[in-house]
């Protein structure tokens, strides 16, 4: 695991050889990382429909607040051999203890099977804290590990200064705009989009 961009002052334990990680924050908080469990779809969407209320990131408009939904998308996550890498804080009871997830799925052409697309998200009160860039450091090592996949994509809003930083640090390639691609609240949004090869992440960041 690359620690080299972590916080000078946290502190990263590895529990296990299985994925299983604890982060210690500045604020002395414990988060775990490990890979999502059935026990976790409440926390989830918690923390999904949290982010959606902030209305600036994600180009959604309703939360998801039917338990049919929320099971229904860790079924289909098995179902489709997806993975959710989640970040848990370990003081918290569910469903307040997710506080980061990153999802990678499926494309939806049978020719793109060798890719992934990346979903992050992070609770409000614990952005800057390097929770997402290890969500990601995991995910593209899992995503290789377990699925032997070979390139992640992903978009984000032109607006979201946090993700754009976060994903060039990370050696995603911006390889594109989308001009208006969204109307939200009145407003017209640019869709940036990324990719990686995971070898090259590799590569440049070597255990
Ligand atoms: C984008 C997101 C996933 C990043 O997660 P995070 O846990 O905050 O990320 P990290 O703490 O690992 O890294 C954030 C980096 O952005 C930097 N940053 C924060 N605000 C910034 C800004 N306005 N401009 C540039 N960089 C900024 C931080 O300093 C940090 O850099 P560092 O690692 O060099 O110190 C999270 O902020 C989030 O969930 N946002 C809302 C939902 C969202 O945008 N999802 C992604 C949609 S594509």
């Amino acid at each position: 695991m690359s620690l080299n961009k972590l916080k000078k002052n946290t502190s990263f334990t590895i529990m296990k050889k299985v994925l299983e990680f604890v982060l210690t924050t500045r604020e002395k908080v414990n988060i775990m990382f490990r890979h999502v469990k059935k026990a976790d779809i409440f926390g989830i969407w918690d923390n999904f429909n949290s982010v959606l209320k902030e209305a600036v990131f994600l180009p959604v408009l309703t939360p998801v607040e039917t338990e049919w939904e929320k099971k229904a998308w860790f079924d289909n996550l098995k179902k489709e051999n997806e993975m959710c890498i989640i970040a848990e804080n370990l003081d918290l009871k569910s469903p307040k203890h997710i506080v980061g997830q990153c999802e990678l799925s499926n494309l939806q052409w049978e020719a793109a099977t060798h890719v992934f697309n990346l979903g992050i998200i992070v609770r409000k009160e614990y952005r800057d804290t390097g929770i997402g860039r290890l969500l990601i450091d995991i995910a593209i090592r899992e995503a290789k590990r377990l699925h032997n996949k070979e390139k992640i994509i992903l978009s984000c809003f032109s607006t979201n200064k946090r993700g754009l930083y976060l994903y060039e640090s990370m050696g995603f390639k911006k390889i594109g705009v989308r001009k208006n691609q969204f109307y939200m609240n009145n407003e017209y949004y640019d869709e940036v989009l990324f990719d990686i090869f995971l070898d090259d992440y590799l590569n440049e960041h070597q255990e």
